[in-house]
């Protein structure tokens, strides 16, 4: 009983872990908070940081997700085997949670973006290659990343109902979706502006 919940606060903990801070931090000794749109996200560490730094926050971030939903299936195994499902659902949201309301950030953080990526990869790999592609057309035309993931969170529910995936992983795709959406929040009111920020490195280091 206590190792499934511990796994479940894991999945929280793992969620929270700030990988654009620390990655700005520790290798290039930015906090990637001070610039760009502020955000500790892969998309503000590529503007602040470059290549290398923003595929590395990407690459950590969408890790977390995964790890979150694995550690919501070990969660099942040992708390509720008739529900694994549901339980790695818990394990994905609570990741995401923990990536934008990190324990290590006062409960603040990102957007939920390249988390709630991994999360679905894991339970819907299918449409995330759908959502992926779509994100990625949007933002090479754009080049606001922004728009694409406002895009892509929309595409979640919708490709998951398509491929007649069970009511709770649709159920979670619209919550998932709602919640990246709500995040965006000051993205949507500049894209409303026209003055969103463009995924371009603000210096070059
Ligand atoms: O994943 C976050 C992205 O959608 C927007 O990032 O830094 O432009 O606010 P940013």
């Amino acid at each position: 009983m206590i190792e499934g919940i511990l796994c479940l606060f894991l999945a929280y903990a793992a969620g929270s872990f700030p990988s654009g801070l620390v990655i700005g931090n520790v290798f290039y000794h930015t906090d990637i908070r001070t610039e760009g749109s502020h955000n500790t996200g892969a998309t503000n560490a590529y503007r602040v940081l470059g290549k290398a730094g923003g595929l590395a926050v990407l690459i950590l971030d969408t890790a977390k997700g995964i790890l979150g939903v694995w550690l919501g299936q070990q969660a099942g195994i040992l708390l509720a085997p008739d529900q694994i499902e549901l339980c790695m659902i818990g394990g994905g949201l609570l990741a995401i949670l923990g990536h934008s309301c990190s324990l290590f950030m006062k409960f603040k953080g990102g957007k939920g973006v390249a988390t709630g990526l991994g999360v679905i990869l894991y339970l819907a790999p299918w449409e995330t290659l759908i959502v992926f592609a779509v994100w990625c057309i949007v933002v090479a035309f754009s080049r606001i990343v922004s728009l694409g993931s406002i895009v892509a969170a929309i595409l979640v529910p919708v490709t998951m109902y398509l491929f007649h995936e069970p009511l709770e992983i649709v159920v979670f795709g619209i919550l998932a979706a709602a919640f990246v959406i709500i995040r965006h929040r000051a993205n949507i009111v500049r894209l409303l502006h026209g003055n969103e920020l463009k995924v371009e490195r603000i210096h070059k280091k």
